[in-house]
């Protein structure tokens, strides 16, 4: 099949080599004649695990291609993926659909023979139906059909996540839409993917639901967490305890700094200001998503608290800055409102990551990065991981604590065995198991 993917930041760009690997003929289109002359150049413009690669091969086959030109690639298609951003609009919270409404207007413009628009992006309910009126003002004569196809894909696994997904959610009103994209999918019934066709709405919802359903198990257990620091007990266990219960489920109840991330933080207030305005507010996740805000700060609490109740002229030392391991996306991430609060609380700051210090020195400021993690514990009154990539489990205690001012460590996301630190002679604090 041809398809033409509208977008190509991380969701268009994956999704565009994943369906190419399928063996369908994809072109990636982009606004930015920069991004796309680096993709035509082999230059992949995120981090992801395996993506050059996919991108690589799918393009020697003459599968996959890019192009800035939309209404070209939009003719020849017989599916038409909208994959741009949905930031959150500044002030309100809202979803920002600019971005969505203008590529259905250019894809109006374009379409030519029966097509099926497809909604990538994440979208509040009832943007399908927007795209539809839009294209059908514009356009009287199309025939098209406007079809609901969200992503459940995590950065950083990403691909794995396309090729073998736990479900696909396909939303539409018609028949001939859903059986196009399913088609898309073929492939994947090889490996027995669940397959399951919605109304449009319940789909576009379903996506919002899935994320402030796995934000609000995060803030659970992080508030258990904070419970088990109390009453003496092991955060870790309990996760397990509950988790191996088949209803609760053992993923994602792993305790930290709080989500972050360029989907759960925008999501979940989507999601909260979508229901408000409906005139049924989900409170819960209302709840979840003031939680979690306040919990990065605590974070620099726990810091300070660590470092005898103060960090004024104090050199703190940070492991980690993404939201998260393998990938270098800085959006959202806990490690910028922890620093903020420690640098306001007098603290100066070294850090490290792996993949992400680039992307960091656009949001960070009075930062000092280092090249490594045991650099950047040289001479700092603590260090404190953030980010648990695999790189930061296999460190060298005795080496670590000898680079350190003062052996004092904060482990954020549990990685290290409390025994072990405090034998290497660690002070050694994490989250929700006894001290
Ligand atoms: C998330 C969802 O997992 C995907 O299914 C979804 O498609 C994606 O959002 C999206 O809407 O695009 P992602 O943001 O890449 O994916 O990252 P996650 O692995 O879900 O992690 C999100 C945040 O939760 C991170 O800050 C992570 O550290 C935190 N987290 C996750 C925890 O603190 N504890 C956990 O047990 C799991």
């Amino acid at each position: 099949m041809r398809v033409a993917m509208v977008g190509s930041g991380y969701v268009g760009l994956v999704s565009g080599a994943c369906f190419a690997d399928f063996g369908h003929e994809v072109v990636c289109i982009d606004r930015d004649a920069g991004k796309v002359a680096a993709l035509k150049a082999g230059r992949i413009p995120i981090f992801e695990p395996g993506l050059d690669d996919l991108v690589a091969t799918n393009v020697r086959a003459g599968r996959l291609s890019f192009t800035t030109e939309l209404a070209a690639a939009v003719h020849d298609a017989q599916a038409v993926f909208i994959a741009v951003g949905t930031p959150s609009r500044r002030g309100d919270g809202f979803a920002d659909l600019s971005f969505v409404y203008a590529a259905a207007r250019e894809i109006a413009a374009a379409i030519d023979g029966f097509t099926v628009v497809v909604t990538k992006s994440t979208v509040p309910v009832g943007t399908g139906d927007e795209v539809e009126r839009i294209i059908r003002e514009l356009r009287p004569d199309a025939e098209f059909s406007v079809v609901s196809n969200p992503e459940f894909l995590r950065e950083g696994a990403a691909i794995q996540d396309f090729k073998r997904p736990d479900r696909i959610v396909i939303g539409a009103n018609d028949e001939h839409g859903a059986r196009v994209v399913s088609d898309l999918y073929r492939p994947l019934y090889l490996n027995q993917a669940p397959i399951m066709v919605t109304g449009r709405r319940t789909a576009e919802l379903t996506k919002y639901a899935a994320n402030a359903f796995l934000a609000t198990k995060i803030t659970f257990i992080n508030e258990i967490a904070d419970l088990c620091e109390q009453v003496g007990a092991n955060v870790q266990e309990v996760a397990r305890g509950i988790g191996l219960d088949n209803r609760i489920g053992t993923k994602f109840l792993h305790a930290g700094p709080g989500y972050g991330g360029s989907c759960f933080p925008k999501d979940t207030l989507a999601l909260m200001k979508t229901a408000q305005d409906h005139g049924a507010p989900v409170r819960l996740v209302e709840t979840v998503v003031s939680v979690n805000d306040q919990r990065k700060r605590a974070m620099a609490r726990k810091v300070i608290a660590a470092c005898d109740g103060s960090v004024r002229g104090k050199l703190i030392a940070v492991l980690g800055l993404t939201f998260k391991p393998n990938t270098d996306d800085m959006r959202d991430a806990p490690s910028c409102a922890i620093i903020s609060a420690l640098q306001d609380a007098g603290a100066r700051i070294r850090a490290y990551d792996p993949e992400g210090m680039e992307q960091a020195r656009a949001v960070l400021t009075d930062v000092e990065y280092a090249t490594d993690a045991y650099s950047c514990a040289e001479g700092a009154d603590a260090l404190v991981l953030v980010t648990e990539w695999d790189a930061f489990r296999a460190l060298d205690p005795a080496r670590l604590r000898k680079a350190l001012a003062a052996p004092v460590l904060v482990d954020l996301r549990n990685v290290y065995v409390p025994e072990e630190m405090r034998r290497h002679g660690f002070h050694y604090t994490s989250v929700g198991r006894p001290q």
